[in-house]
């Protein structure tokens, strides 16, 4: 890619999320809790033109990795991110996101009933379905919305 075409800057140590679904970057980082207001650097590139995805998001952390439970939840709204970890300008891993069988803790359910909404010590769970994730204890399903019930 030549000097012309490169929208985000390179960073020296962090996580690059790559390959986000376009109009997925914000929810990256509500999944990641990311405001601004931590201190350290990020980029967002929207709607960056992509060969294998057409148009792509794509987020930049410094001096952040994230955790496994991050990049499950990641995987839900962004099935094609790769995350490249970065250490000395140098792209020192690269992973592409799997789908889990389940995120837990991270999630809440949306039905008001749900006994994970009652003043009980449960810890959410909800299962990767085919057209999104289902509440193990209610069986109500997210779909579009998901990135509105992080909970993390
Ligand atoms: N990147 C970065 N800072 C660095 C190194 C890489 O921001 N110091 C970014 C690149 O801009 C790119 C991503 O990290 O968006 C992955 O880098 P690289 O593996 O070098 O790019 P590609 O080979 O194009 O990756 P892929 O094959 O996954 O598309
Ligand atoms: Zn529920």
């Amino acid at each position: 890619m030549s000097e012309h075409e490169l929208r985000v800057s390179k960073i020296r140590d962090g996580t690059v999320i790559d390959h986000v679904e376009a109009g997925q970057a914000l929810n990256v980082l509500a999944i990641l809790g990311i405001d601004g207001s931590e201190g350290f650097g990020v980029s967002v590139g929207m709607n960056v033109p992509s060969d294998r995805l057409g148009r792509k998001d794509i987020v930049k952390v410094e001096d952040r990795e994230l955790s496994q439970s991050e990049v499950d939840v990641l995987s839900l709204i962004a099935p094609e991110a790769t995350i490249n970890i970065v250490r000395d300008f140098e792209v020192v891993e690269k992973n592409r996101v799997t789908r889990p069988d389940g995120v837990t803790g991270v999630l809440s359910c949306p039905n008001r009933n749900c006994i994970t909404n009652a003043d009980e010590p449960i810890e959410t769970r909800f299962d990767v379905v085919a057209d999104g994730v289902r509440c193990d204890y209610c069986s109500t399903i997210l779909r579009a919305d998901i990135a509105d019930h992080i909970d993390v």
